[in-house]
């Protein structure tokens, strides 16, 4: 066998198939050497690479890695909204990964923000699939150009930290379809990820290792996924039975393969499907061949950190700014309080830390700029009470200072992976200190750093600026500094909304569940689809972000161009004399449905670039899954004929323009039986003439078939009545109309 050629499946020994089923040590793939299969070094993600220094023993240690750039985690990075700049995020973590020697990154992770307090919220995107595909493709799209493989994580629902690794997730068909399924959906059927990861909890009863319906049924045969599927570490716990359901890899391995030899050869598991799991590692490890075998590759330390800059600047989103506060001009006299600013929080804790290439802080950005400011660190980052001394040191540094920036956030501890945070507000000694500021200087604006949501409401009115920051990864400094001092316009939109109160959230009834369970019993209205539906006030609403320049939307159309399909333009225009970014968003609102649905949904966005004065028209193209809901009739999308609204803004609650546009439908039904309600007879096509035919037969006096009552409310009544229950109320006659029913019908669809 020449080097390069791998061999197939069929070339294994039954105790080599079954080895590549689990992995060599926690960070890497076990291969057979000995047939020319390497065991890849596979490692964390999601935001930048975190390769173990242990990794060689295989230990876990979440602390010491090797230097890598620290990209902004997806909290930060979601408010982009820019797939081409996630894409460079990208491309550049896999040229890391190149230079370490990683065959595969593990992220991006998807899933979706069901509640502001989950313990990951920091490491996921948004609580809108849409946005949360179409956003990280791009890190998949981006590694993946450079040869390497990503691992699209946690397939599926791990929206919770608490009881994590047992939880059964109760979520009905439509919620998963429409809500917890579509991000991984889109990327997998656009990018093809070499990996997907599964979580650890159980979904409707199984857990997701071992979920035939969610990894083989609907992963590979409904979305055609082609890579190989990895367990969350430590989530195997039957390995003959996830094998069966379609898991390829064990990570990290309990040294157990021979469980599954003794499997094969007694028949609990298929020889084919044990070959089509093993065949799935040979697979992988050939597409990562060609970059692993690259040797003495150095990645661009200082390119990289840059497009982690760009990256941040992009995150951030301006939630205030009365009287234009921002951006503040140099040479005013500036007090910057808040340990923050020296110390910045900038990724999130758990398997996701790693160790930057570089790291300047605020501060540290001010003084390289040569920008003249005060400092106060004004509190600690730990969880002690307030300092003293640290307050009062602030409060005069505020005194003396035309404007005051304030660093506020979150401490590292209050939020990691593992935990679910039990508050949405901000420590309380960051508060009282904000407070005392906000009395001896009017002029404060807020910056803040935290990974998930906190509330914003209580302290608001001591801010004229406030800047979310969430986590900036390492340029953090530099990127706020641009923001801060108007070189650059914030642009980034939320991509979760802000409630004005955790118990407003809809999923509060349920989170965090009990005794093993968690019922996602507000179905698909998650974050605005509940909120913008049941006109709840928010603090501030998905896709909402300020900017220094002013913009207006015009010209909004939509043209049909299919019987399910349209496509959206509008024109957008910087009325302002400052460069900026605009992100337009396109919502769909379904007219009169036979379900439930959300008011509006969105389901196309695009940031543009616009000089002062400068306008651009874009275009946005809506495909039928668009218009569709989750039909769990059919057990598939459907799209109902019939109106439905285009609305064009910039934020799910600022929207600009709406147009109508009148859809075919896709004509699904399903046949009638005696189950079928009289109302459901009335309006089907086929029923409908035979209900008429029925009617003038017993006005012509049809021998047994009766003259239904012509009263509105009985007619009610009819319409929610299996045609079974005819007799109830109409006699003989109703039975007589039954089976007349059935009977023409049968006729004409025969
Ligand atoms: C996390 C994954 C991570 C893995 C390896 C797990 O605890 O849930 O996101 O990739 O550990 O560190």
């Amino acid at each position: 066998m020449s080097e390069h050629t791998y061999p197939s499946v069929k070339d294994l020994t039954l105790e080599e198939k079954a080895s590549l089923t689990s992995g060599g040590d926690a960070w890497h793939l076990q291969g057979v050497e000995s047939k020319g299969i390497p065991g890849y070094m596979i490692t964390d993600g999601p935001h930048g690479l975190r390769k173990s220094l242990a990794a060689s023993t295989g230990e876990t240690d979440l602390d010491a890695s090797v230097p890598a750039t620290c990209f902004p985690p997806a909290a930060g990075l979601s408010s982009s909204w820019n797939p081409e700049l996630i894409h460079k995020v990208g491309e550049a973590m896999g040229e890391e990964c190149i230079q370490e020697k990683v065959a595969v990154i593990l992220g991006p992770g998807v899933n979706i923000k069901r509640n502001p307090l989950g313990g990951r919220c920091f490491e996921y995107w948004s609580e809108d699939p849409y946005l949360a595909g179409h956003e990280a493709v791009g890190i998949v799209a981006g590694v993946q150009s450079k040869g390497v493989g990503t691992s699209l994580k946690h397939f599926a629902a791990n929206n919770q930290e608490t009881d994590r690794l047992r939880v059964d997730a109760r979520i009905s068909q439509r919620a998963l379809r429409e809500i917890y399924l579509p991000a991984f959906e889109h990327i997998v059927k656009t990018a093809q990820p070499w990996t997907i990861m599964c979580s650890y909890n159980r979904i409707n009863g199984v857990h997701s290792a071992q979920n035939h319906w969610l990894l083989t049924d609907v992963l590979r045969g409904e979305w055609g996924f082609k890579g190989i599927v990895m367990s969350d570490w430590g989530a195997d716990h039957d390995r003959v039975a996830s094998l069966n359901a379609g898991l390829n890899l064990e990570m990290p391995p309990s040294f157990t393969d021979d469980r599954i030899v003794y499997a094969a050869r007694d028949g609990r598991i298929d020889p084919a499907q044990l070959d089509r799991m093993a065949q799935g590692m040979i697979d992988l490890t050939d597409k990562a061949r060609a970059a692993m075998s690259i040797d003495g590759y150095r990645f661009d330390v200082d390119g990289h950190d840059e497009v982690a800059h760009q990256a941040a600047i992009e995150s951030m989103v301006l939630l205030k700014n009365e009287d234009a506060i921002l951006p503040l001009k140099k040479d005013a006299k500036i007090a910057v309080i808040g340990e923050f600013a020296r110390t910045p929080r900038y990724q999130g804790g758990g398997s996701s830390h790693i160790t930057p290439t570089k790291m300047t802080s605020f501060l540290d950005t001010l003084a390289e700029r040569g920008i003249k400011a005060d400092f106060a660190p004004g509190f600690t980052l730990d969880l002690e009470p307030a300092d003293p001394a640290l307050e009062a040191e602030a409060v005069k540094a505020a005194e003396a200072s035309d404007v005051a920036l304030v660093f506020l956030g979150l401490p590292e501890a209050a939020e990691s992976e593992g935990f679910d945070r039990e508050t949405l507000d901000m420590p309380a000694k960051q508060l009282d200190l904000l407070r005392r500021i906000a009395a001896v200087n009017e002029n404060v604006a807020v910056v803040l750093s935290n990974g998930s949501v906190v509330s914003v409401a209580p302290w608001a009115d001591s801010a004229k600026g406030i800047l979310e920051s969430w986590l900036l990864g390492q340029a953090g400094g530099p990127a706020l500094a641009d923001v801060i001092f108007g070189k650059v316009s914030p642009s980034g939109k939320l991509a979760q909304s802000i409630p004005l109160d955790i118990n407003d959230d809809p999923s509060m009834l349920n989170w965090p569940g009990e005794e093993g369970h968690v019922d996602y019993g507000e179905g698909v209205f998650v974050g605005y689809r509940y909120y913008d539906t049941y006109g709840k006030a928010v603090d501030y609403p998905f896709g909402y972000g300020l900017s220094y320049a002013t913009f207006a939307i015009s010209d909004v159309t939509v043209a049909k161009t299919g019987a399910n399909t349209a496509s959206v333009t509008a024109t957008v225009t910087n009325t302002s004399d400052v460069d900026a970014a605009e992100t337009v968003q396109v919502y769909v609102a379904p007219g009169t449905s036979d379900v439930a649905r959300p008011v509006h949904e969105l389901k196309g966005f695009e940031k543009v670039f616009l000089k002062a004065g400068e306008s651009k028209t874009v275009t946005i193209d809506l495909d039928e899954r668009a218009f569709a809901y989750w039909s769990e009739k059919f057990n598939d999308w459907h799209v109902e004929s019939g109106e439905y609204t285009i609305e064009v803004g910039t934020s799910s609650r600022d929207i600009a323009a709406t147009v109508t546009v009148e859809l075919d439908g896709d004509g699904k039904s399903l046949p009638l039986d005696e189950w079928s309600t009289y109302g459901e007879w009335e309006s089907d096509p086929v029923g409908g003439k035979v209900v008429e035919a029925a009617a003038a037969a017993a006005e012509a006096g049809a021998d047994g078939l009766p003259v239904l009552p012509n009263n509105a409310m009985m007619r009610m009544f009819l319409k929610s009545m299996p045609i079974n229950s005819l007799p109830t109320l109409l006699g003989e006659g109703g039975k007589t109309l039954t089976s007349y029913l059935l009977d023409e019908y049968a006729k004409l669809t025969k």
